[in-house]
């Protein structure tokens, strides 16, 4: 059996032990999708997003890019955000990085990655401004650490400069904002930054009228 071959065979006894498990389990989930989590990840393979959280189908809306980016020009994650925030109304958001992210780490160098030069430069960005703090942790593997933690934070401060999370909060007084760093070492996940309904940010990034 191909390697492909194989997922279609181990998708059938998925299917077959959901329905054992519970007749109506299909039959529900295909009625109506009312997640309550948004959740902004890296492409990284070790970071499934159901799996380390233990959720379920129908619980959590995906939006998965290299080193989990929120970047102001990036119409597929905006239209992510757009249609979870308005239309399913989701009460938090979750972006999620990794110890060890390949993408933080590449950026960390001067070899260039062709297209993934434009994307990694956000991060590169992020270590200038930040490079005073971040040379005074002097292990590199704990350096790395806190970029990877500062990097989340940043995205998520970029979620709340977006006309659809500023709107949100003050219509409907949600979503929560969440930066969360995943170990791959120990499978768990520490939260490092929060922006409750309402956080302000620096005057120039605030709408009067969002
Ligand atoms: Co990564």
């Amino acid at each position: 059996m191909s390697p492909d071959e194989k997922l279609l065979e181990q998708n059938r006894a998925w299917a077959r032990q959901q329905v054992q498990d519970d007749p109506e389990y299909f039959r529900r989930l295909a009625q109506l999708q009312r997640p309550e989590f948004l959740w902004i990840g890296c492409s990284d393979s070790r970071v499934p997003a159901n799996q380390i959280t233990a959720t379920l189908p129908g619980e959590m809306f995906v939006h998965r890019n290299i080193a989990n980016l929120v970047i102001s020009t990036d119409t597929n994650l905006l239209s992510v955000l757009e249609y979870a925030v308005t239309q399913l109304e989701v009460k938090h958001i979750i972006v999620c990085g990794h110890y060890g992210c390949g993408g933080v780490l590449a950026a960390l160098t001067n070899k260039s990655f062709g297209v993934l030069d434009t994307w990694l430069r956000h991060i590169k960005d992020v270590y200038r401004l930040n490079e005073a703090v971040l040379l005074q942790t002097k292990d590199e593997e704990e350096r790395h650490k806190r970029l990877v933690e500062l990097v989340v934070a940043t995205q998520v401060r970029n979620l709340a400069k977006t006309t659809v999370i500023q709107r949100a909060w003050k219509t409907a007084g949600r979503p929560h904002l969440h930066g969360w760093v995943y170990g791959l070492e120990n499978g768990l996940l520490k939260p490092v930054f929060h922006f409750a309904p309402g956080s302000k940010l620096e005057r120039i990034y605030m709408f009067d009228e969002p």
